[in-house]
């Protein structure tokens, strides 16, 4: 069922569609619908209605049989749009309360989007993994988005929530007047099949190193961001690999999007000590909110990729070493990007990870801290080195296309049910938004756990 092809622009209406994803015939879009036709219309669940978007009826047709299977494909409007063609975005933007954006490279592809969801009011998520774009969204958007009453919450997928999530979570386990230093968060992905990613998350990683100059410009000219209260000195650089005794893992820095997008997310919270407040809220989600918000400690944070031999960390830095050398010049660009899986030795395909390999991988996330017994302490300068150590996990299915559709899909239903308890509008990060709710519940609910590992002094 095709819809829309004219090239008017519509007017705002009433909002048709409760979520439109848009990119749905893509290899993680397809996978996102999959876990959208599980709420659709099931008990208890506020997504009622439900439409597809991308460039080509015939693909979305394609990808909504696929989703369905074995069932029959149920009937779902296809509409069609092109971020190329703004009328066809801002007609989206008109019929959704939501748009679930998984067209990517967010760089190439995703502003027009975004200002087809804040000139209309819209809500707006996406699975992006990419700091420039979000920051830049942030830089061009925030205020007209605050204005119009629209959110716009990039990383609602692997990247970033279960480290935002995952995060907070943490620090609520500093109980009484201990409280973190520094965090590290050790990513091992696990499969008894290969490991392998989709072409455009590849496309993504090399295009945000290739132009990583122009991050750099946009933060010189912001303002520096509000940096949080954290007990004692920032932690030492440290090694780029280090080993974990208690994990048994050997760990790799890794130049990721969830350090700044956690970074963001403490520096709105100390401008809002008390988060920021619903559209609409009861004086019950208030409550809720501010003591949420009290219990949490801010701390430095990282991610390293944890692996259990220290050949296992090979392929990343291989990878690592390529996409440095080759993304500077135009033909290096060129080879590594028709070449992904000879420069990712195997870790990427053009036509991604089987339904196999998918459904056998799964990620453990844990989160290390390091931090005081007595945190006033350490702010007064009496106790610099930090004596406590504290373990926390997330654990769940394989990243890219098990686990973001299930974050995604859970993070626009908590927008479904709880609008009126969530910030009217903004480019905000999906902690901000998300942390005060019952995001983390849901996500328990669906196959993404969050528990408390161990404490021990140092
Ligand atoms: N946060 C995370 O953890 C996470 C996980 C997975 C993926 N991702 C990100 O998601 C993005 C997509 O990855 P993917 O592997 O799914 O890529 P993909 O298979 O190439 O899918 C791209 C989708 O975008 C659509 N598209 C491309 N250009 C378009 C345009 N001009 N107008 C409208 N639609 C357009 C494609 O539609 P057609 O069918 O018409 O070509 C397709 O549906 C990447 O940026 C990736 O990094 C993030």
């Amino acid at each position: 069922m095709s819809e829309n092809n004219s090239n008017q622009p519509s007017r705002p209406g009433p909002k048709m569609y409760d979520i439109i994803i848009l990119g749905a015939s893509g290899f993680t879009g397809k996978y996102v619908l999959r876990e959208a036709l599980k709420f659709l219309n099931a008990p208890n669940s506020h997504l009622k209605s439900l439409a597809l978007a991308g460039r080509s009826p015939s693909r979305l047709t394609y990808a909504l049989k696929w989703a369905a299977g074995p069932n029959p494909p149920p009937k779902i409007p296809h509409l069609t749009a092109d971020t190329s063609d703004p009328n066809s975005l801002s007609r989206l933007a008109a019929q959704a309360k939501i748009i679930l954006n998984c067209v990517g490279p967010f760089r190439l592809y995703g502003q027009p989007v975004v200002s087809a969801c804040v000139d209309s009011g819209c809500d707006y998520l996406d699975i992006c993994g990419e700091p420039d774009f979000m920051e830049r969204m942030e830089a061009l958007y925030h205020k007209k988005a605050v204005e119009k009453g629209s959110l716009v919450i990039s990383a609602c997928g692997f990247d970033s929530v279960p480290a935002e999530i995952g995060l907070l979570h943490h620090s609520k386990q500093w109980a009484g007047p201990s409280a973190p230093n520094r965090v590290d968060a050790y990513l091992s992905l696990e499969s008894d099949k290969k490991i392998v990613g989709n072409f455009g998350t590849y496309e993504s990683a090399v295009l945000g190193v290739a132009n990583a100059h122009e991050l750099m410009e946009l933060r010189k000219s912001k303002p520096k961001p509000a940096r949080p209260a954290i007990p004692g000195p920032p932690p030492p650089k440290g090694s780029i690999i280090d080993h974990h005794n208690q994990l048994g893992l050997w760990a790799l820095k890794l130049p990721s999007a969830d350090s700044t997008v956690v970074r963001r997310t403490l520096s709105t919270l100390t401008e809002n000590p008390h988060g920021l407040p619903g559209a609409n809220e009861t004086p019950e989600n208030l409550k809720n909110r501010e003591a949420f918000w009290s219990s949490v400690k801010p701390a430095y944070f990282g991610v390293k990729l944890g692996s259990k031999s220290l050949l296992g960390l090979f392929p990343a830095i291989m990878l690592g070493i390529f996409i440095g050398l080759l993304c500077k010049f135009a033909i290096g660009r060129w080879l590594l990007l028709k070449f992904p899986s000879f420069f990712s030795l195997g870790w990427f395909r053009k036509n991604g990870p089987t339904e196999v390999e998918v459904a056998s991988a799964t990620f453990k996330m844990s989160f290390v801290g390091h931090g005081f017994s007595d945190a006033d302490m350490a702010l007064k300068g009496n106790n610099k080195k930090p004596d406590v150590e504290l373990i926390t996990r997330v654990m769940g299915p394989e990243i890219g296309y098990a686990a973001t559709p299930v974050i995604l899909i859970q993070c626009a239903l908590v927008v479904l049910a709880s609008r009126g308890d969530l910030p009217r509008g903004g480019v905000l990060t999906p902690g901000i938004v998300f942390g005060p709710t019952d995001l983390q519940e849901r996500l328990q609910a669906n196959g993404i756990s969050f528990d408390f590992v161990s404490k021990s002094t140092i």
